[in-house]
């Protein structure tokens, strides 16, 4: 099914088609997909429970429409090129024949270790291909998997592990990243000491290292597969039965657990897919991210296979072994569509073109951005040195909640300006509400980012906590979805991205709530309180700076900092790390005892002049010395 728009005037015909009649767009769309049993109604919503159901009555499986549909036709297309992290090592394809056995047999081995539909799997995995077909086997059978981003702490896992009460961990010995080796397993056996659920652990061998392997729960992949048949029936779904779970950060202190569903996910990954990057069926597309973030999910396993495209992963990282490795990949592949974030463009920047320029990177049609916005400098180097000005950059924004990209331009079929992410795909309604919550309607305005209509693929609940999902999303602003970002219209309609306009920062595109690096500093024996803001960072776009009160005022600075440092690794991870600690004697409070975070922001970038009124403060004298030992 080919689902593409192919000019800018059918998208601005399909765009208002799908606002005067949402339910009948979809439902052409929704056609086209493999249901076990047709669904009864198309859409059924409402946004204050809220309750939001789309395909209701209709049975299927996300992973028949992945994979099994797609064997008479592209049975031996490639479904997926792996490109391991050492340029040396052998790279692996797998056709949609052999991943679908490779499904059919690892979901024959999870229901031989006992696991049911329904039943929650922790997936912890470095980017190999036995972690998309863990994920896909897991959906095979009705199994909700949960992937934790292989960076995660052994804490940071453990919680997730508790608070989706799963049942088992998908794991391997360790990961290759660069020059570097990860222990993965030692990590998982920490997690599991406060952990209760987990019956078993799946451990894939990735190193050929020799893990502890505990006596009645731990089983290597290899052994678990074998005998396996190749053949697996896909689970009957709802199509508002849960897929997947994936914690993210928000503005409070514990991750929450998005939900998405098997029917509505299916469509709108698919769609949008297929009209962003305008995939054509002989085509090689590459998303650099990790499938343990809502991008790798989205967009290198689900949406891609879905459509049938081949879709590439990569193990590595950007300079490994020098910065030159993606595009590296780009000519050796052939590939035609690439998908990165800008913090990674950043980074490629910094070491000059020299490293582009060695490579032809003639395949490339279509570049995107992922993750945070892209500033003009970044946008330009990425157009002119890797697009070579002939390639269009679609500038994707969404979220997690949002399952699929909300705001993007077509490949070459919309107009496109720098830093701006540009007008809503079909069936997406944006508005833009001033701060009484009304709807601004010209353009040319600035305005909190709101959806007023649901779309497939919307966040269905936080997990185990629907009340939380109602008051984060669905409370700030009667009748819409509320996505925690500013943004820009222009004249012309165009949307721009500014940022969060909640207490979550972004950090090379991974999002953290302060509240959640407040804690985890807190933990730090040292520390009485802190603070967390977010600061520009040349290449991870925001970094994060802690203000910190000790018991003592440290004498010995660098070791204090080394160790809340320590501390946050321990309790998130090293991709929390703070950027700078400041010591700090108090924290400046209203009289009510509430952090005046928007002073501390200035501070921290490097604004103390527009503090704004500062004279309801506590103790306002604290502010000065704040300001006079800013880092
Ligand atoms: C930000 C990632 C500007 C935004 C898919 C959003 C962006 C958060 C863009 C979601 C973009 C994502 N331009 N900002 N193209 N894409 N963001 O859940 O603040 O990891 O709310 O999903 O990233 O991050 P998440």
């Amino acid at each position: 099914m080919d689902l593409r728009i192919r000019s800018f005037e059918e998208y601005q015909q399909k765009y208002a088609e799908s606002v005067s009649n949402p339910e009948g767009f979809w439902d052409e769309i929704a056609k086209t997909f493999h249901w076990q049993k047709p669904y009864d109604t198309v859409c059924e919503w409402d946004f204050e429970g809220p309750d939001i159901k789309w395909f209701k009555g209709g049975k299927v499986n996300i992973t028949e429409n992945a994979l099994d549909r797609h064997l008479e036709q592209r049975g031996n297309k490639l479904a997926l090129i792996w490109e391991p992290n050492d340029p040396k090592e052998r790279f692996v394809r797998l056709t949609y024949r052999e991943l679908h056995e490779k499904v059919c047999e690892f979901a024959n081995a999870l229901k031989a270790q006992g696991i049911e539909k329904g039943d929650r799997i922790v997936i912890y995995m470095p980017m190999v291909p036995e972690l998309t077909i863990a994920v896909l086997a897991c959906a095979r059978i009705g199994a909700v998997h949960s992937v934790v981003f292989a960076g995660f702490s052994a804490h940071a896992m453990a919680d997730r592990i508790n608070d989706a009460q799963a049942k088992m961990v998908i794991t391997a010995d360790g990961l290759n990243r660069g020059a570097k080796q990860v222990p993965l397993k030692r990590v998982v056996d920490e997690a599991l000491q406060s952990c209760d659920s987990i019956e078993r652990v799946i451990v894939f061998n990735c190193l050929d290292w020799s893990p502890n392997m505990a006596e009645g729960r731990d089983i290597w992949w290899h052994e678990a597969i074998d005998g396996m048949p190749k053949e697996c029936p896909a689970e009957e779904m709802d199509a508002e039965d849960m897929l997947f779970i994936l914690y993210t950060s928000g503005s409070t202190g514990k991750p929450k657990g998005v939900v998405h569903t098997h029917g509505g996910y299916m469509v709108y990954t698919a769609y949008s897919f297929q009209n962003v990057f305008q995939c054509g069926e002989s085509d090689i597309y590459w998303c650099t991210a990790d499938v343990g973030w809502i991008t790798g999910h989205s967009y290198i396993v689900y949406g891609p296979l879905i459509s049938g495209a081949t879709t590439l992963m990569f193990e590595g990282v950007p300079t490994y072994p020098d910065p030159g490795r993606f595009w590296q990949v780009c000519d050796k592949h052939g590939v035609n569509q690439f998908y990165t974030a800008p913090t990674a463009i950043r980074a490629l920047m910094a070491y000059g073109e020299d490293h582009v320029l060695s490579y032809s990177l003639d395949s490339l049609k279509v570049l995107g951005t992922v993750g945070e916005p892209i500033n003009e400098e970044a946008w330009k180097w990425y157009h002119i040195h890797v697009g070579k000005e002939r390639c269009p950059i679609v500038d994707t924004w969404w979220q997690t909640e949002t399952g699929g990209i909300m705001i993007s331009g077509l490949g070459d079929l919309s107009p496109m300006k720098p830093a701006h992410a540009g007008y809503p795909l079909p069936g997406i309604q944006p508005v833009l509400l001033d701060q009484e919550g009304k709807e601004i309607k010209e353009n040319g305005v600035e305005g909190y980012l709101c959806i007023k209509h649901p779309w497939p693929s919307i966040i269905r609940t936080t997990y185990g906590d629907h009340e939380r999902c109602r008051t984060t999303y669905f409370s700030h602003y009667k009748g819409h979805y509320f996505t925690g970002d500013g943004a820009k219209r222009d004249e012309n309609g165009m949307y721009r991205i500014i940022g969060r306009v909640d207490d979550v920062i972004n950090v090379s595109g991974h999002r953290f709530g302060t509240a959640e690096i407040e804690n985890a500093v807190n933990a730090c024996s040292i520390v009485v309180e802190s603070a967390v803001v977010g600061y520009p960072h040349e290449i991870k776009g925001q970094g994060i700076y802690a203000y910190v009160v000790c018991d003592t005022f440290p004498d010995d600075l660098e070791t204090a900092r080394a160790e809340i440092v320590e501390t946050v690794v321990e309790q998130i991870g090293k991709i929390a790390k703070p950027e700078k600690i400041q010591f700090v004697t108090g924290l400046p409070k209203t009289r009510s005892g509430k952090i005046m975070r928007r002073i501390l922001r200035k501070i921290a970038e490097g604004e103390p002049d527009k503090l704004g009124d500062i004279s309801t403060l506590l103790d306002p004298e604290v502010v000065a010395d704040i300001v006079k030992g800013a880092l």
